[in-house]
């Protein structure tokens, strides 16, 4: 059995700055060995921990789609020491990935439903690799409708611009994307906080799931009106993000009553939060 806390080694293959504040960096990393990629098999939702040599691990959800092969792409906000260190790496260079961690999606209980995504900020990530794998052709017929609300404080503030303006032009996927302010006159899309045109955009609960990621404040305020238009806490699905360590639910760092994020999570219905101690 491999070693749980031993890392795969992979290759920094290219790195995108996406916003323009220049904090957010995707980093598309290739296995050192092949074989590792075929071991390395994971679900939309997921996270694995990144590491740099001799600076420390992290988790980070996974951005790329298991739909895409030859790379894993992970969105990282520059916030701290290996953030900062991971900002200043290049091409060529190698670190470490250990995963895929944590549970995901519900897959087989998002068959034959409409889906809402509603996402803010950095958080997208997991949300852009769930889009991603639901349009590959072999998925999308699983689904019914997919409306996606997106929202970032500026236009120079929201990830993957080239594919969402792709998705924009796809008549099978509803993409709403906002800003919380801008001076560009030629902004078209809409302008206004995401629970918003959430409340304005997103169709009703029948038949339908929504998942919900974003910062504590956005996801505060869409739950109120996902429950007006319907959504019962079993039908609301969030990912939390805590502090971690070992990532495998063994050092206990990331609890929350009895479960822990890294094992029991990062997903959750909200149905299970509202059980759970309002820790995160
Ligand atoms: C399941 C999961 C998925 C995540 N996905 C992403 C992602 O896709 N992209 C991304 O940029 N970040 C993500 N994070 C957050 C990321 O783990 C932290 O930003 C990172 O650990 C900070 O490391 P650092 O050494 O640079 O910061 P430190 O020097 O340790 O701390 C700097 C700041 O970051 C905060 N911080 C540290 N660790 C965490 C943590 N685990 N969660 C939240 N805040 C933290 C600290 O409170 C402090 O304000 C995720 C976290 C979890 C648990
Ligand atoms: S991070 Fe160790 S138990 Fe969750």
């Amino acid at each position: 059995m491999k070693n749980p806390y031993l890392p795969y080694p992979v290759r920094i293959i290219d790195v995108i700055t996406e916003t323009e504040d220049k904090n957010l960096k995707t980093f598309k990393l290739e296995f050192i060995n092949p074989s590792d990629e075929d071991e390395f098999k994971y679900h939309p939702g997921q996270f694995a921990e990144l590491s740099v040599a001799g600076k420390g691990e992290i988790p980070i959800g996974i951005a790329s789609s298991p739909t895409e092969k030859g790379f894993l792409m992970f969105t990282i906000n520059k916030v701290g020491l290996v953030t900062s260190h991971l900002h200043n790496m290049k091409p060529g260079e190698i670190m470490g990935v250990r995963g895929p961690l944590g549970n995901w999606y519900p897959w087989e209980r998002m068959e034959g439903k409409n889906i809402v995504i509603v996402g803010g900020g950095f958080a997208f990530t997991t949300l852009r690799s769930s889009i991603v794998y639901m349009l590959h052709p072999d998925n999308r017929k699983k689904f019914g409708d997919i409306t996606v609300v997106y929202g970032a404080r500026s236009p120079g503030m929201l990830l993957y611009r080239e594919e969402l303006a792709e998705w924009e032009r796809r008549d099978d996927i509803k993409m709403h994307i906002t800003v919380d302010a801008t001076k560009d006159p030629d902004w078209k899309y809409n302008v206004g906080f995401v629970p918003a045109i959430t409340k304005e955009k997103a169709p009703g609960a029948e038949n339908a799931l929504a998942l919900v990621c974003g910062p504590p404040i956005m996801i505060r305020f869409t739950q109120p009106v996902l429950s007006e238009l319907g959504f019962t806490p079993e039908q609301i699905i969030m990912s939390l993000e805590m502090r971690m360590k070992c990532g495998i639910g063994i050092c206990g760092r990331c609890n929350i009553g009895k479960e822990l994020v890294c094992k029991d999570g990062p997903v959750f219905t909200l149905e299970q939060l509202n059980r759970m101690p309002k820790e995160y």
